[in-house]
């Protein structure tokens, strides 16, 4: 990093401060130093002004700053910060979850809070492993759950997340249905060979299957969308060997699908929901819901400090109100639609794309060197970033050879016409240089 770009003064000082003091396990795409941020716009610590394509990794769904929720987090500041809601009661916590439960299935009833996408999918894991009692977890090729222990064992996006870190609880990975790279290249082939693996796997473990956790949109591994059969057939398998089926929505959740969550463009309900990113409002915040009848854990078996900071729900509220007085998700439909047809468009013209997927605005878009053999274009997908990043525009990377398009909600066409401007304007540079 940092060696395509002309770095002012301040921002190499902080760059070196940063090597000195932090941990060198995070991966920076940029050498972005924050300064401050409003709408659909980041400035750096040199006033440079950046369109957000990224929206902080999709947190920020109805962008930076939003007036109402900084308004809701001041207000909350006069009365207190962390109530230990884990062991005492407030109502700002309680009213935060009846606010998500207005969104979801009434099957969903009962909530647990916490702090971050890893901690919702922890208590996934261990709410279903307690109320089924049983040892064994389906997870998929591609996946990413997120980096503590128990979410790491069923992440499986890149090597290096998991070298080292082993031995994993007992988890068990099968292809995901990315009909884009299966050999046959044809849905229907690729839903049945996926559906096989998985169902002979879940066989395997002999009426020892607790859950299978599954992205409905893979994030991290790609933006990778499955066809709708293979999201239902999971579902299926999942009745069949009286397993959980548990719906991670950390990324593709809270309307940027366009529905509240993303599994419901398929027609699909699970049994436990994971949120967080953007349920938050940019403040750190996680929920776990689940009905009733599958949270039979009694007192004492989970729990955590941060839960229900008093902060954090009264962002978070401030966010899911906004989302729903302005349809947010309406809005996530209609230019991601348009999005897609520009970048289907673009397909046409540059051969360095190779597919383009995804609903709403979760979008992605695969890079290779030859549309014939697939090979991963990956050095030509980077220096589209870095040029695009020098250019003003914030991208973010994901698979081996994808660019995912998650901005804010709150997007308008103009501003989708300039950040798309500046990616076709990298791509055609790229292209030009290498082909
Ligand atoms: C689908 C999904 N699940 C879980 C996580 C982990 O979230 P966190 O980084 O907040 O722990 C992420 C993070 O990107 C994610 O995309």
């Amino acid at each position: 990093m940092a060696d395509n770009f002309n770095l002012s003064t301040k921002t190499k000082n902080i760059l070196k401060r940063d090597k000195i003091s932090l941990a060198n396990c995070m991966t920076r795409e940029y050498p972005l130093v924050y300064k401050k941020a409003k709408g659909m716009y980041i400035y750096d610590i040199n006033n440079k002004k950046y369109l957000d394509f990224c929206a902080s990794v999709a947190v920020m769904n109805i962008g930076h700053t939003n007036k109402e929720v900084i308004n809701a987090i001041k207000k909350q500041l006069n009365y207190g910060l962390h109530c230990a809601f884990p062991d005492f009661y407030a109502e700002l916590p309680v009213k935060y979850v009846e606010t998500v439960k207005q969104f979801v299935s009434k099957k969903f009833n009962q909530a647990f809070l916490s702090n971050s996408g890893t901690e919702s999918v922890e208590t996934a894991l261990k709410m279903a492993k307690w109320h089924t009692n049983k040892k064994w977890v389906i997870a998929f090729e591609h996946a990413f759950h997120g980096r503590t222990m128990g979410s790491l064992s069923m992440t499986k996006s890149k090597p290096v997340q998991r070298d080292r870190f082993g031995p994993f609880i007992p988890v068990k990975h099968v292809p995901y249905a990315y009909v884009y790279r299966h050999p046959s290249n044809d849905e229907q082939e690729c839903v049945n060979d996926c559906l096989n693996k998985l169902e002979k796997t879940a066989k395997s473990v002999k009426n020892n299957l607790a859950a299978i956790f599954m992205e409905p949109i893979q994030g991290e591994g790609g933006y990778i969308v499955p066809p709708k059969e293979f999201v239902k057939g999971v579902r299926e398998i999942c009745n069949k060997y009286d397993a959980l089926l548990c719906d991670d929505e950390v990324q593709a959740g809270c309307f940027r699908t366009g529905k509240f969550l993303a599994i419901e463009n398929f027609n699909v309900t699970p049994d436990i929901i994971c949120l967080s990113k953007s349920v938050g409002g940019g403040i750190p915040l996680g929920i776990t819901l689940a009905n009733k009848s599958i949270q039979d854990w009694g007192p004492g078996t989970h729990a955590n400090t941060f839960g229900g900071n008093l902060v954090a729900c009264a962002s978070g509220i401030a966010t899911l109100e906004y989302m729903k007085k302005h349809n947010i998700g309406e809005n996530a439909v209609k230019i991601g639609n348009y999005i897609k047809k520009r970048l289907i468009e673009m397909k046409e013209k540059y051969i360095l794309i190779g597919d383009v997927r995804g609903i709403g605005l979760m979008i992605g878009v695969e890079f290779v060197k030859n549309r014939k053999t697939k090979e991963f274009a990956k050095k030509e997908r980077d220096k589209i970033l870095n040029k695009c990043f020098n250019k003003g525009l914030i991208l973010l990377a994901a698979g081996t050879s994808v660019i995912r398009i998650c901005p804010p909600l709150i997007i308008t066409k103009n501003q989708a016409d300039k950040g798309l401007n500046i990616l076709e304007h990298s791509i055609k540079e790229v292209q030009n240089v290498n082909y």
